[in-house]
C-alpha cells in the first residue's frame, strides 16, 4: 500500500502539482487514458493541464460518472462540462471521449460494455478522484462495495442537496446516475484524489486516517498500490467542532 499526500498552502499550488502529475503519467504512453472526475475541485487543475505543453493528440478522457435523464448536451452534463473545460481546450475529439451509460435503456449489458471500453483502451493510466461530502468517490456512495463495478446507482439526499444548486430547481435534479464501481476505480494504474476547501476537512480526514471502510467510500484509495492525495491547508484543518 502506498498512498502519498502532498498539501499545498492553495488551490492553485495543489492544481499546479496535480496537473504535473497528470502530465507525467500520461508522457510516453501509445494510448494515454485519463480518468476525469467532474464537480468543482478539479477545475483548477484542468486549467493548468490545458497551460502545459502537453501532448494531447492521441489522449483518451474517460468519465467517473454521469447523470441519468438529462437531454443529450444539457450543459448540466458531466459529459457537457469536460467538453466544455478539457476536452474542447485539449483539442480531444468525441470519439476519444468515454462517459458511462446514461440514455436509453440501462442494462447490465451496457454496464458492461462500459467496463469493456476500458479493458480495450488498455485500462486507465490515471483515475483523477474529487472526494463528495459524505466520502463518495464518482457516485459510490457510503456503503458501496469496494468490489462494485460500472451501474446505476440511486444518488443520497445529501449528494442531491451538495450538487442541487447547479440545477437550478429541485425538480430538475436527476435522482440516479451511472457510475463507475469502486472496483473499476481500483483498477486505474495510479489514482490522484484532491480535496479541496475546508468544507472538505472532516470527510477527508475520516477517509486518509480512519478505518478502510465502505461507509467512507473514499478510504478505498488507500487499498491501492500508487495513490497520491493532493488536498489544500484548508482541507486539512483539523475540523471544527
Ligand atoms: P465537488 O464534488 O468537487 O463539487 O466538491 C466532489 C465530488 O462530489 O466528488
Amino acid at each position: 500500500m502506498a498512498t502519498s499526500r502532498y498539501i499545498g498552502p492553495t488551490p492553485l499550488h495543489c492544481a499546479d502539482v496535480a496537473s504535473a502529475i497528470i502530465a507525467e503519467s500520461l508522457e510516453g504512453r501509445d494510448t494515454p487514458v485519463l480518468g476525469v472526475a467532474t464537480g468543482s475541485t478539479p477545475l483548477l487543475t484542468y486549467a493548468a493541464l490545458v497551460a502545459r505543453s502537453f501532448d494531447a493528440s492521441r489522449l483518451h478522457l474517460v468519465l467517473l460518472d454521469e447523470y441519468l435523464g438529462l437531454e443529450r448536451g444539457d450543459p448540466r452534463s458531466f459529459g457537457s462540462t469536460i467538453d466544455r473545460v478539457l476536452a474542447g481546450p485539449l483539442g480531444v475529439t468525441s470519439e476519444r471521449i468515454h462517459v458511462p451509460p446514461h440514455d436509453g435503456e440501462m442494462t447490465a449489458a451496457s454496464c458492461g460494455r462500459f467496463e469493456k471500453l476500458l479493458h480495450d483502451l488498455g485500462g486507465v493510466d490515471l483515475q483523477l478522484l474529487g472526494i463528495g461530502g459524505n466520502g463518495h468517490i464518482g457516485f459510490n456512495e457510503p456503503g458501496s462495495p469496494f468490489d462494485s463495478r460500472t451501474r446505476v446507482v440511486e444518488l443520497s439526499d445529501r449528494t442531491m442537496d451538495d450538487n442541487r444548486a447547479s440545477f437550478g430547481t429541485a425538480t430538475a435534479m436527476p435522482t440516479r446516475a451511472c457510475t463507475q464501481g469502486i472496483g473499476t476505480i481500483l483498477e486505474a494504474r495510479q489514482l490522484l484524489l484532491l480535496a479541496i476547501g475546508g468544507h472538505k476537512a472532516r470527510i477527508l480526514h475520516a477517509a486518509m486516517d480512519g478505518p478502510i471502510t465502505p461507509s467512507v467510500p473514499a478510504s478505498a484509495v488507500r487499498l491501492h498500490p500508487r495513490c497520491t492525495v493532493i488536498a489544500d491547508a484548508a482541507a486539512i484543518a483539523p475540523p471544527v467542532g
